[in-house]
């Protein structure tokens, strides 16, 4: 399987799915691409030796379908049968999903269906959780609403601020999404949940 991971920032996600596809897993990554050109993440591709690609979204303005027509062409190239979305944070249009409908997942920084859409950790600690955590989830055209397909907990300490949550929150994620990633490629869509 052809795995293409979609990032914006330092990739430590997308990290950790590419060190995971070794051996005999049965995917590995084709192409890094990542909206921002100045994306930590794309140095850390290139150092393992894996294609990279930009396409900034900002010379297509407010134009969503734009930016994504030039996704596409770059996407089409290397033909992949799954996309990773990794710390992406771009909003993608129902015409983008439906194009890769079935093939996209996405990681979120919340226990879906709790807190879609941005500061999770936040809203989490203000809402008084005791735990907090991440998912691993189908791309559908509502935004972190697809199928969850497993979720890894932790909990939420009296003392945290957002960056001591999201820091645990992370850890679990470079545990889930790889484990989660391996049974999509097996062609096991059934739900995992860590801990
Ligand atoms: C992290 O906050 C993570 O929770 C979310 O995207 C952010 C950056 O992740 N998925 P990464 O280090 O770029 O993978």
């Amino acid at each position: 399987k052809r795995v293409a991971i979609l990032i914006s920032g330092g990739g430590s996600n997308m990290v950790s799915l590419v060190e995971d596809m070794t051996g005999d897993h049965p995917a590995r990554p084709v192409l890094v691409l990542s909206n921002k050109p100045d994306a930590g993440g794309l140095a850390k591709a290139q150092a393992r030796g894996i294609p990279t690609a930009v396409v900034d979204h900002r010379p297509f303005g407010s134009d969503r379908a734009a930016f994504e027509v030039a996704l596409n062409r770059v996407l089409d190239q290397v033909r992949p049968d799954i996309i990773c979305l990794a710390g992406f944070m771009r909003v993608l249009t129902e015409g983008f999903v439906q194009r890769w409908d079935g093939k996209m997942l996405n990681i979120h920084p919340s226990l879906l269906p709790k807190y879609k859409g941005l500061h999770t950790h936040a809203r989490a600690i203000e809402a008084g959780d005791a735990e907090a955590g991440c998912s691993v989830h189908e791309v559908t055209a509502e935004l972190d609403g697809g199928k969850v397909l497993g979720q890894a907990r932790v909990p939420v300490l009296p003392d945290d601020t957002p960056e001591t949550l999201a820091a645990r929150v992370l850890v679990q994620e470079h545990d889930l999404y790889p484990k989660i990633l391996r049974r999509v490629a097996e062609g096991d869509r059934s739900r995992l949940d860590l801990t």
